[in-house]
């Protein structure tokens, strides 16, 4: 016997003409873990602000125990048994647990009970296995016990339906692990739970129903024992994902030469110890490997930006070692970091400036003393449309593209020049499965046109799918991994130490 928690029923908002949420329907069961799973810009987030009324729906209608409600305020959502743990805390770092829980409630509004108030943590805290230390202060916590403070501050509001966008982006997996044991024994305790993510394997592993978005959409409800990833996938991004097709191809001048190069890192400890590989014209050669073992600092030595301490580093033969950024990037190689936010784009450019970023220099742009306006925007727009920027226009800032959109900016920017090597490092951290996609695609052209691919990643399957040669870099060190292409368990145990490794 299951009865309903919340109902939604042909919600639909717009901002200006762009539809975010489009006649949504779906019902939320009492104890049950809901996921949305829907790509960056679905209407995930903008569904969940109308429920928590943050936003007022252009139409539709929320229902809850059956009987319409008006959520015009996020006050109304909370006295309704509402709770959002934003993808942002909304916390106060200088002051402790119990003194936010307590701000939040109201409790403190007449006179604060430190001894109540730290009572009252201790005692929900424990009730749920959310081990947070009443008295700690925020800006001591971790970020996963920061987002336990939000969920017990909606469970101190007495909210029996919590809403967590994305919660798993900032956690490691252990914290992941403990938060979905958490929900699930708030789920056990009769909570109904909205878990928003673009995560199949979270979504997979926690939920008992999901409802999948698409561009506004509601596109299925299913019981997650009646689905599969192949499926949710589908259903995601609105058509069958091609394979990954790696076709035989013969590679060949050596474009990336790097030999016997040692780095020193943070700290003045060795971070690449003795490297030697090339990367050839029309192959792609995969570095995998735990994060911090070293791969930034080999990129940061190729790019300039870090001190070769011994070795060396050719590009198309002639040597780029310990050139500065500036003489090396003219070089004309393609580099998409790993932080496109800080390395990779100036958030508060448009993204037609963007697209010019490393490339100002080309004559292409430059009338008399001046930069080409009309050109660079002619380039731009077409850059948007080639590469499916989904933006309003070129004239929009950077940072008000979504993750995937400001990653496809410089994947755009970087291959626009077509360049003979491409250094990519974790190119689709962050990214949802149609951007992923997208990316794998743009890297495989390159291969297919012949051009040099350095893919530094720490996503196994996809240096598998994509390299044609495969390293793990293990403590500064790289150990060759191609023959074991099929064998993850013994690239498993290269990624951990756990082989001698050779040069
Ligand atoms: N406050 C806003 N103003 C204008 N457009 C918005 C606003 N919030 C979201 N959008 C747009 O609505 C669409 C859905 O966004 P969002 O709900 O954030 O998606 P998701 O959470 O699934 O990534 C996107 O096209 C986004 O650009
Ligand atoms: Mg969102």
């Amino acid at each position: 016997m299951t009865s309903l928690a919340l109902e939604i029923c042909g919600i639909t908002k717009a901002f200006g003409n762009n539809v975010a949420v489009d006649g949504v329907g779906f019902s939320l069961q009492q104890g049950e873990i809901h996921a949305l799973l829907g790509e960056n810009g679905a209407g995930k987030s903008t569904l969940m602000n109308l429920i928590y009324g943050l936003y007022q729906p252009d139409s539709g209608e929320i229902r809850i125990d059956g009987k319409p409600v008006v959520m015009d305020s996020p006050n109304t959502a909370i006295a309704r048994g509402i709770g959002m743990v934003h993808q942002h805390f909304m916390l106060v770092p200088s002051l402790s647990v119990a003194e936010n829980i307590a701000l939040s409630s109201g409790r403190g509004k007449f006179r604060f009970r430190r001894k109540d108030a730290e009572q009252h943590v201790f005692e929900l805290s424990a009730r749920y296995g959310l081990s947070i230390p009443p008295r700690a202060k925020v800006w001591q916590l971790s970020v996963g016990l920061q987002q336990r403070v939000e969920i017990l501050k909606a469970l101190s509001a007495a909210a029996r339906i919590l809403i967590l966008d994305e919660p798993t982006a900032a956690l490691s997996s252990p914290e992941i692990a403990e938060l979905f044991d958490i929900l699930r024994r708030l789920r056990d305790d009769g909570h109904s739970i909205i878990f928003i993510s673009h995560k199949l394997k979270e979504v997979m592993a926690l939920s008992d129903r999901i409802t999948v978005l698409r561009r506004g959409r509601n596109v299925v409800t299913t019981r997650v024992d009646e689905t599969s990833p192949a499926d949710l996938a589908r259903q995601m991004v609105g058509h069958e994902l091609p394979l990954i097709e790696r076709p035989p191809q013969v590679a060949g001048d050596v474009r990336l030469e790097i030999c016997s190069l040692t780095v020193v890192g943070h700290h003045d400890q060795v971070a690449v110890d003795g490297c030697s590989f090339d990367a050839r014209a029309g192959e792609i050669v995969g570095i995998a490997g735990v994060d911090g073992n070293g791969q930034i600092e080999l990129v940061e030595a190729i790019v300039g930006l870090r001190k070769a301490e011994r070795g060396s580093i050719r590009f198309n033969k002639a040597e780029i070692t310990n050139l500065p950024p500036s003489k090396s990037r003219q070089l004309g190689y393609g580099y998409i970091p790993e932080d496109r936010q800080t390395a990779g784009l100036i958030l508060n450019f448009t993204i037609a400036e963007n697209l010019i970023l490393n490339v100002h220099r080309l004559k292409r742009y430059q009338k008399g003393f001046q930069l080409d306006r009309k050109r660079i925007d002619a380039d731009a727009d077409a850059l948007i449309r080639d590469y499916d920027v989904r933006t309003t226009n070129r004239g929009a800032l950077a940072k008000s593209l979504s993750g995937g959109n400001q990653q496809k900016v410089v994947i755009a920017r970087e291959l626009s020049q077509a360049p003979e090597l491409l250094l990519a490092v974790n190119p689709t951290r962050g990214l949802d499965i149609g951007a992923t996609d997208y990316v794998h695609q743009r890297l495989l052209e390159q291969r297919r046109h012949g051009h040099a691919v350095l893919l530094i990643s720490t996503e196994l399957d996809e240096v598998l799918g994509l390299s044609d040669r495969i390293f793990v870099m293990y403590q500064g060190k790289l150990t060759e991994a191609t023959p074991f292409r099929e064998d993850l368990s013994k690239i498993g145990l290269l990624m951990a130490g756990g082989e001698s490794v050779n040069r």
